[in-house]
């Protein structure tokens, strides 16, 4: 039977904008939105926060199954065990240890078994790296959103400090050029477009003009 729910998939590296598109378009179609980068983070802020270390993958897997990551749908914040903790999971210290628990294959299916529940008889937007080539495969929208990494650190930059987060604009392209090699580098589910993706450079586009090329994108698609 064809799928009658529609999934979006937006994949790319860090700050090339797919979370500010993919709310905003989740928002404007009335879809449900997962930021599946934050399910990465909360996992790290709890590994964190239990004194494991997150380089060290046996100590880090000791949460799976132990934790409870979800959304409040209203506001898309993520929940820890029920608690709101959206910003918290932006710091510095997630920043720069996310890659590490996102590179461990069993947290990954622990948190895809979850992202693939919540995307579950819903229309869905859901951002990440790997849901057009693995999460949601079967997602009848799948974007590869680009930017360069100057670009990218730079909307970091504005965006740490709109939320008072103390970075340096050096710090950011530093932690994206880590991650972008870590995220593309592992063995399971790299970050790489899904071959029936559709790239798209935000470079120079705004944010306005990235979710209204996607809006084409998908009228055309028939949807
Ligand atoms: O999108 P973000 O910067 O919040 O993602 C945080 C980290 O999680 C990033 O380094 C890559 C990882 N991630 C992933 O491996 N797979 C996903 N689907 C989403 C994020």
């Amino acid at each position: 039977m064809e799928n009658k729910y529609i999934s979006i998939a937006i994949d790319g590296p860090s700050a090339s904008g797919k979370s500010t598109v993919a709310k905003i378009l989740a928002k404007d179609l009335n879809f449900v939105y997962v930021d599946s980068g934050a399910m990465y983070r909360a996992y790290t802020l709890a590994v964190l926060k239990a004194s494991l270390d997150p380089k060290n993958e046996e100590e880090s897997d000791r949460l799976i199954n132990k934790i409870d990551i979800s959304f409040d749908h209203i506001t898309n914040h993520i929940l820890l065990d029920g608690k709101d903790v959206e910003s918290e999971i932006r710091g510095n210290e997630v920043a720069n240890n996310v890659s590490y628990i996102a590179s461990y294959k069993n947290i990954r299916l622990f948190l895809v078994d979850l992202q693939r529940k919540i995307a579950k008889g819903k229309n869905i937007v859901m951002d990440g790296r790997d849901i057009g080539t693995y999460v949601l495969e079967d997602a009848q929208i799948k974007i590869f959103l680009v930017a360069n990494e100057e670009e990218r650190a730079r909307r970091r930059f504005i965006e740490n400090k709109e939320k008072g987060i103390e970075t340096s604009f050096e710090d950011c392209l530093e932690n994206i050029k880590k991650r972008d090699y870590i995220d593309s580098h592992r063995s399971f589910c790299p970050l790489k477009p899904a071959a029936d993706s559709i790239l798209l450079d935000s470079t120079k586009l705004s944010i306005k003009e990235v979710t209204d090329k996607i809006k084409e994108i998908i009228k055309e698609k028939g949807f």
